[in-house]
Protein backbone atom coordinates (compact mmCIF):
# COMPACT_ATOMS: atom_id res chain seq x y z
CA UNK A 1 0.00 0.00 0.00
CA UNK A 2 1.56 3.71 -0.93
CA UNK A 3 -0.45 7.11 0.11
CA UNK A 4 1.24 10.23 -1.50
CA UNK A 5 -0.24 13.55 -1.61
CA UNK A 6 0.14 16.34 -4.13
CA UNK A 7 -0.67 20.14 -3.16
CA UNK A 8 -3.55 22.24 -5.06
CA UNK A 9 -2.57 25.76 -6.70
CA UNK A 10 -3.77 29.10 -6.94
CA UNK A 11 -3.12 31.26 -9.98
CA UNK A 12 -1.11 34.92 -9.59
CA UNK A 13 -1.60 34.86 -13.70
CA UNK A 14 -2.43 33.81 -16.42
CA UNK A 15 -5.14 31.10 -16.66
CA UNK A 16 -7.17 30.66 -19.57
CA UNK A 17 -4.51 32.33 -21.54
CA UNK A 18 -2.66 29.63 -20.93
CA UNK A 19 -4.40 27.03 -22.83
CA UNK A 20 -3.36 29.09 -25.78
CA UNK A 21 0.33 28.87 -25.20
CA UNK A 22 0.69 32.54 -23.48
CA UNK A 23 2.66 31.89 -19.97
CA UNK A 24 0.62 31.36 -16.65
CA UNK A 25 2.14 31.55 -12.95
CA UNK A 26 0.30 29.06 -10.99
CA UNK A 27 1.41 28.61 -7.25
CA UNK A 28 1.32 25.44 -4.98
CA UNK A 29 -0.87 25.73 -1.82
CA UNK A 30 -0.43 24.14 1.48
CA UNK A 31 -4.07 22.07 0.37
CA UNK A 32 -3.11 18.92 0.00
CA UNK A 33 -5.34 15.78 -1.74
CA UNK A 34 -3.97 12.42 -0.62
CA UNK A 35 -4.47 9.38 -2.68
CA UNK A 36 -3.98 5.59 -1.48
CA UNK A 37 -2.96 2.71 -3.93
CA UNK A 38 -3.59 -0.58 -2.64
CA UNK A 39 -3.00 -3.74 -5.20
CA UNK A 40 -5.91 -6.44 -5.80
CA UNK A 41 -6.15 -8.84 -8.34
CA UNK A 42 -8.38 -7.26 -10.60
CA UNK A 43 -10.17 -4.15 -11.55
CA UNK A 44 -10.38 -1.07 -9.68
CA UNK A 45 -12.40 0.31 -7.01
CA UNK A 46 -12.78 3.88 -5.89
CA UNK A 47 -13.35 5.21 -2.27
CA UNK A 48 -13.60 9.01 -1.49
CA UNK A 49 -14.52 10.74 1.22
CA UNK A 50 -14.55 14.13 2.36
CA UNK A 51 -13.48 15.77 -1.35
CA UNK A 52 -13.97 18.83 0.74
CA UNK A 53 -13.42 22.35 2.96
CA UNK A 54 -16.16 22.51 5.87
CA UNK A 55 -19.71 22.12 5.31
CA UNK A 56 -19.46 20.44 1.76
CA UNK A 57 -19.28 16.60 1.82
CA UNK A 58 -18.82 14.44 -1.01
CA UNK A 59 -18.77 10.87 -0.08
CA UNK A 60 -18.94 8.17 -2.92
CA UNK A 61 -17.61 4.54 -3.45
CA UNK A 62 -18.33 2.15 -5.83
CA UNK A 63 -17.09 0.54 -9.07
CA UNK A 64 -15.43 3.44 -11.38
CA UNK A 65 -17.76 1.93 -14.34
CA UNK A 66 -20.74 2.09 -11.93
CA UNK A 67 -22.38 5.46 -11.01
CA UNK A 68 -21.86 6.48 -7.51
CA UNK A 69 -24.91 7.53 -5.55
CA UNK A 70 -23.45 11.22 -4.27
CA UNK A 71 -24.89 14.30 -3.38
CA UNK A 72 -23.24 16.30 -6.20
CA UNK A 73 -23.43 17.48 -9.38
CA UNK A 74 -23.08 13.87 -11.65
CA UNK A 75 -20.50 16.18 -14.16
CA UNK A 76 -18.37 16.57 -10.78
CA UNK A 77 -18.51 12.61 -10.23
CA UNK A 78 -18.03 12.03 -13.74
CA UNK A 79 -15.05 13.92 -14.11
CA UNK A 80 -13.28 13.06 -10.89
CA UNK A 81 -13.71 9.20 -11.78
CA UNK A 82 -12.69 9.88 -15.53
CA UNK A 83 -9.63 11.72 -13.79
CA UNK A 84 -8.91 8.43 -11.46
CA UNK A 85 -9.28 5.82 -14.31
CA UNK A 86 -6.87 7.94 -16.33
CA UNK A 87 -4.43 8.65 -13.54
CA UNK A 88 -4.66 4.55 -13.03
CA UNK A 89 -4.00 4.04 -16.82
CA UNK A 90 -0.89 6.32 -16.90
CA UNK A 91 0.79 4.54 -13.64
CA UNK A 92 0.27 1.00 -15.62
CA UNK A 93 1.92 2.57 -19.29
CA UNK A 94 4.80 3.61 -17.18
CA UNK A 95 5.33 -0.13 -15.44
CA UNK A 96 4.89 -1.64 -18.79
CA UNK A 97 7.53 0.50 -20.65
CA UNK A 98 9.76 -0.40 -17.39
CA UNK A 99 9.18 -4.10 -18.22
CA UNK A 100 7.21 -4.55 -14.96
CA UNK A 101 3.76 -7.05 -15.20
CA UNK A 102 0.95 -4.52 -15.10
CA UNK A 103 -1.83 -6.96 -14.42
CA UNK A 104 -2.71 -5.99 -11.07
CA UNK A 105 -6.15 -4.14 -10.08
CA UNK A 106 -6.12 -1.51 -7.64
CA UNK A 107 -7.77 0.25 -4.78
CA UNK A 108 -8.01 3.61 -5.04
CA UNK A 109 -8.81 6.13 -1.66
CA UNK A 110 -8.55 9.38 -1.95
CA UNK A 111 -9.00 12.15 0.68
CA UNK A 112 -8.92 15.43 -0.41
CA UNK A 113 -8.81 19.26 1.12
CA UNK A 114 -9.11 20.76 -1.73
CA UNK A 115 -12.98 21.21 -2.73
CA UNK A 116 -13.65 19.96 -6.09
CA UNK A 117 -14.12 21.92 -9.32
CA UNK A 118 -13.19 24.83 -7.00
CA UNK A 119 -10.35 26.57 -9.28
CA UNK A 120 -7.72 25.88 -6.72
CA UNK A 121 -6.26 22.40 -8.58
CA UNK A 122 -8.35 19.35 -7.13
CA UNK A 123 -8.70 17.48 -10.13
CA UNK A 124 -4.62 18.18 -10.79
CA UNK A 125 -3.60 16.86 -7.37
CA UNK A 126 -5.74 13.88 -7.09
CA UNK A 127 -4.51 13.02 -10.80
CA UNK A 128 -0.44 13.89 -9.49
CA UNK A 129 -0.90 11.82 -6.07
CA UNK A 130 -2.85 9.14 -7.93
CA UNK A 131 -0.24 8.22 -10.46
CA UNK A 132 2.62 8.41 -8.12
CA UNK A 133 0.77 6.30 -5.74
CA UNK A 134 0.02 3.67 -7.73
CA UNK A 135 3.62 3.40 -10.06
CA UNK A 136 5.11 2.98 -6.47
CA UNK A 137 2.82 0.18 -5.52
CA UNK A 138 3.87 -1.64 -9.20
CA UNK A 139 6.92 -0.45 -7.63
CA UNK A 140 8.66 2.15 -9.89
CA UNK A 141 9.77 5.75 -9.00
CA UNK A 142 8.99 7.78 -11.58
CA UNK A 143 11.25 11.04 -11.95
CA UNK A 144 9.14 14.13 -11.64
CA UNK A 145 9.39 15.73 -14.80
CA UNK A 146 7.56 11.94 -16.08
CA UNK A 147 5.15 12.33 -13.31
CA UNK A 148 4.27 16.09 -14.18
CA UNK A 149 3.65 15.41 -18.21
CA UNK A 150 1.88 12.06 -17.62
CA UNK A 151 -0.99 13.82 -15.24
CA UNK A 152 -0.93 16.55 -17.93
CA UNK A 153 -2.07 13.75 -20.33
CA UNK A 154 -4.38 12.64 -18.23
CA UNK A 155 -5.98 16.21 -17.94
CA UNK A 156 -5.74 16.59 -21.31
CA UNK A 157 -7.44 13.52 -22.08
CA UNK A 158 -10.27 14.01 -19.75
CA UNK A 159 -10.74 17.58 -20.54
CA UNK A 160 -10.94 16.79 -24.73
CA UNK A 161 -7.66 17.93 -25.20
CA UNK A 162 -8.63 21.46 -23.84
CA UNK A 163 -5.74 21.85 -20.73
CA UNK A 164 -2.53 23.13 -20.59
CA UNK A 165 0.52 21.76 -18.17
CA UNK A 166 0.44 24.35 -15.83
CA UNK A 167 -2.11 22.79 -12.77
CA UNK A 168 -0.45 19.25 -12.93
CA UNK A 169 3.06 20.94 -13.05
CA UNK A 170 2.81 23.04 -10.54
CA UNK A 171 1.24 20.28 -8.24
CA UNK A 172 4.24 18.16 -9.01
CA UNK A 173 6.79 20.61 -8.50
CA UNK A 174 5.52 23.21 -5.31
CA UNK A 175 6.57 26.47 -5.36
CA UNK A 176 5.80 29.07 -7.48
CA UNK A 177 5.75 27.70 -11.44
CA UNK A 178 6.27 29.01 -14.80
CA UNK A 179 4.41 27.53 -17.43
CA UNK A 180 4.29 28.60 -21.54
CA UNK A 181 3.50 25.50 -23.77
CA UNK A 182 5.48 22.68 -23.06
CA UNK A 183 8.19 24.81 -21.19
CA UNK A 184 7.74 24.50 -17.60
CA UNK A 185 9.89 25.86 -14.57
CA UNK A 186 10.47 26.34 -11.21
CA UNK A 187 10.28 30.12 -10.26
CA UNK A 188 11.88 31.85 -6.88
CA UNK A 189 9.45 33.72 -5.25
CA UNK A 190 9.15 36.07 -1.89
CA UNK A 191 6.59 35.16 0.78
CA UNK A 192 2.88 35.19 -0.88
CA UNK A 193 0.76 36.23 1.61
CA UNK A 194 -2.32 34.41 0.31
CA UNK A 195 -5.81 34.42 1.46
CA UNK A 196 -8.63 32.33 -0.52
CA UNK A 197 -12.45 32.80 -0.49
CA UNK A 198 -14.83 29.99 -1.36
CA UNK A 199 -18.46 30.43 -2.86
CA UNK A 200 -18.84 26.71 -1.86
CA UNK A 201 -19.58 25.96 -5.33
CA UNK A 202 -18.07 25.21 -8.87
CA UNK A 203 -17.54 25.92 -12.13
CA UNK A 204 -16.69 23.27 -15.01
CA UNK A 205 -13.82 23.77 -16.25
CA UNK A 206 -14.53 21.94 -19.53
CA UNK A 207 -17.24 24.17 -20.73
CA UNK A 208 -15.30 27.48 -19.57
CA UNK A 209 -12.84 26.73 -21.35
CA UNK A 210 -14.86 25.96 -24.45
CA UNK A 211 -16.54 29.37 -23.94
CA UNK A 212 -13.44 31.61 -24.11
CA UNK A 213 -12.17 29.77 -27.02
CA UNK A 214 -15.45 30.22 -28.96
CA UNK A 215 -15.27 34.03 -28.16
CA UNK A 216 -11.61 33.98 -29.11
CA UNK A 217 -13.08 32.97 -32.23
CA UNK A 218 -16.21 35.11 -32.85
CA UNK A 219 -14.11 38.51 -32.01
CA UNK A 220 -10.82 39.87 -32.70
CA UNK A 221 -10.77 41.65 -29.15
CA UNK A 222 -10.96 38.83 -27.14
CA UNK A 223 -8.64 37.55 -28.63
CA UNK A 224 -6.54 39.99 -28.01
CA UNK A 225 -7.84 40.18 -24.62
CA UNK A 226 -5.69 36.76 -24.37
CA UNK A 227 -2.90 38.19 -25.32
CA UNK A 228 -2.78 41.01 -23.05
CA UNK A 229 -3.06 38.23 -20.34
CA UNK A 230 -0.19 37.04 -21.57
CA UNK A 231 1.68 40.66 -21.63
CA UNK A 232 0.06 41.05 -17.62
CA UNK A 233 2.03 37.54 -17.14
CA UNK A 234 5.40 38.93 -18.16
CA UNK A 235 4.92 41.59 -16.54
CA UNK A 236 4.12 40.23 -13.39
CA UNK A 237 6.81 37.42 -13.73
CA UNK A 238 9.30 40.17 -13.32
CA UNK A 239 7.97 41.95 -10.61
CA UNK A 240 7.70 38.43 -8.52
CA UNK A 241 11.34 38.10 -9.01
CA UNK A 242 11.96 41.49 -7.86
CA UNK A 243 9.82 40.65 -4.57
CA UNK A 244 7.55 43.61 -5.50
CA UNK A 245 4.29 41.67 -3.91
CA UNK A 246 2.45 45.76 -3.69
CA UNK A 247 2.74 45.76 -7.75
CA UNK A 248 1.80 41.88 -8.71
CA UNK A 249 -1.15 42.91 -6.81
CA UNK A 250 -2.19 45.55 -8.89
CA UNK A 251 -1.55 43.95 -12.03
CA UNK A 252 -3.80 40.48 -10.51
CA UNK A 253 -6.56 43.10 -10.23
CA UNK A 254 -6.01 43.53 -14.17
CA UNK A 255 -6.10 40.17 -14.34
CA UNK A 256 -9.11 39.57 -13.09
CA UNK A 257 -11.18 42.44 -14.88
CA UNK A 258 -9.97 40.66 -18.23
CA UNK A 259 -10.91 37.57 -17.31
CA UNK A 260 -14.31 38.83 -16.11
CA UNK A 261 -14.49 40.36 -19.90
CA UNK A 262 -13.92 36.69 -20.97
CA UNK A 263 -17.31 35.94 -19.04
CA UNK A 264 -15.61 33.59 -16.80
CA UNK A 265 -16.49 35.30 -13.73
CA UNK A 266 -19.53 35.16 -10.99
CA UNK A 267 -21.49 37.21 -8.70
CA UNK A 268 -20.20 35.30 -5.94
CA UNK A 269 -16.37 35.82 -6.81
CA UNK A 270 -16.97 39.88 -8.35
CA UNK A 271 -18.16 39.91 -4.44
CA UNK A 272 -15.51 38.64 -2.89
CA UNK A 273 -12.87 40.18 -4.79
CA UNK A 274 -14.25 43.31 -4.21
CA UNK A 275 -14.62 42.49 -0.54
CA UNK A 276 -10.31 42.17 -0.24
CA UNK A 277 -9.73 45.10 -2.20
CA UNK A 278 -12.00 47.37 -0.30
CA UNK A 279 -10.39 45.63 2.92
CA UNK A 280 -6.89 46.72 1.77
CA UNK A 281 -5.72 43.45 -0.18
CA UNK A 282 -2.79 44.52 -2.25
CA UNK A 283 -4.85 42.20 -5.42
CA UNK A 284 -7.92 40.34 -5.59
CA UNK A 285 -8.58 38.36 -8.66
CA UNK A 286 -10.46 34.37 -9.41
CA UNK A 287 -8.65 31.71 -9.53
CA UNK A 288 -8.36 28.44 -11.99
CA UNK A 289 -11.33 28.64 -14.33
CA UNK A 290 -13.52 31.23 -12.99
CA UNK A 291 -17.78 30.43 -13.18
CA UNK A 292 -17.73 29.86 -9.10
CA UNK A 293 -15.73 28.17 -6.81
CA UNK A 294 -12.87 30.67 -5.48
CA UNK A 295 -11.03 33.67 -5.60
CA UNK A 296 -7.46 34.64 -4.28
CA UNK A 297 -6.13 37.65 -3.04
CA UNK A 298 -2.62 39.10 -1.31
CA UNK A 299 -2.72 40.67 1.70
CA UNK A 300 -0.22 40.30 5.06
CA UNK A 301 -2.88 42.06 7.24
CA UNK A 302 -5.79 39.74 8.71
CA UNK A 303 -8.20 42.32 6.88
CA UNK A 304 -9.17 40.07 3.86
CA UNK A 305 -10.28 36.92 5.85
CA UNK A 306 -12.18 39.24 8.28
CA UNK A 307 -14.49 41.14 5.33
CA UNK A 308 -15.05 37.66 3.35
CA UNK A 309 -15.92 36.22 6.82
CA UNK A 310 -18.90 38.59 6.45
CA UNK A 311 -19.66 39.03 2.27
CA UNK A 312 -22.78 37.09 1.56
CA UNK A 313 -22.08 34.63 -1.01
CA UNK A 314 -18.05 33.78 1.25
CA UNK A 315 -19.20 29.94 2.42
CA UNK A 316 -15.02 29.98 3.84
CA UNK A 317 -12.27 32.07 3.79
CA UNK A 318 -8.95 31.25 4.90
CA UNK A 319 -4.68 31.68 4.35
CA UNK A 320 -2.95 29.15 2.38
CA UNK A 321 0.84 29.40 2.72
CA UNK A 322 2.96 28.74 -0.37
CA UNK A 323 3.88 25.06 -0.10
CA UNK A 324 7.31 24.29 -1.87
CA UNK A 325 7.25 20.27 -1.44
CA UNK A 326 4.95 19.40 -4.28
CA UNK A 327 4.15 15.63 -4.49
CA UNK A 328 5.68 13.45 -1.42
CA UNK A 329 5.42 9.75 -0.49
CA UNK A 330 3.05 9.81 3.06
CA UNK A 331 3.49 6.07 3.12
CA UNK A 332 4.64 2.98 1.67
CA UNK A 333 4.41 -0.64 3.17
CA UNK A 334 6.40 -2.07 0.18
CA UNK A 335 9.54 -0.27 1.60
C1 LIG B 1 -7.97 25.53 -14.79
O1 LIG B 1 -7.50 25.33 -13.46
C2 LIG B 1 -7.03 26.44 -15.54
C3 LIG B 1 -7.36 26.66 -17.01
O2 LIG B 1 -6.36 27.55 -17.52
C4 LIG B 1 -7.36 25.37 -17.80
C5 LIG B 1 -5.95 24.76 -17.93
O3 LIG B 1 -4.94 25.47 -17.84
O4 LIG B 1 -5.87 23.53 -18.18
C6 LIG B 1 -8.71 27.33 -17.17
Amino acid sequence: MVTSSAPGKVYLFGEHAVVYGEPAVPCAIELRAQVTATRRDDGLRVNAGDLTLDGFTVEYSGDSTGHPDVAVADNLVEAAMGYVNEAVAQAKAAASERGVDTDAGFDITIESDIPLGAGIGSSAAVVVAGIDAATRELGISLPREELAERAYQVEYAVQDGQASRADTFCSTMGGAVRVEGEDCRQLEAPELPFVIGYDGGAGDTGKLVAGVRDLKEEYEFAAATVETIGDIVREGEKLLAAGNIEEVGRLMNINHGLLSALGVSARSLEAMVWAARDAGALGAKLTGAGGGGCMVALDPTPESVTALGYTPGCEDAFRAGLDTTGVRVEDDTNE
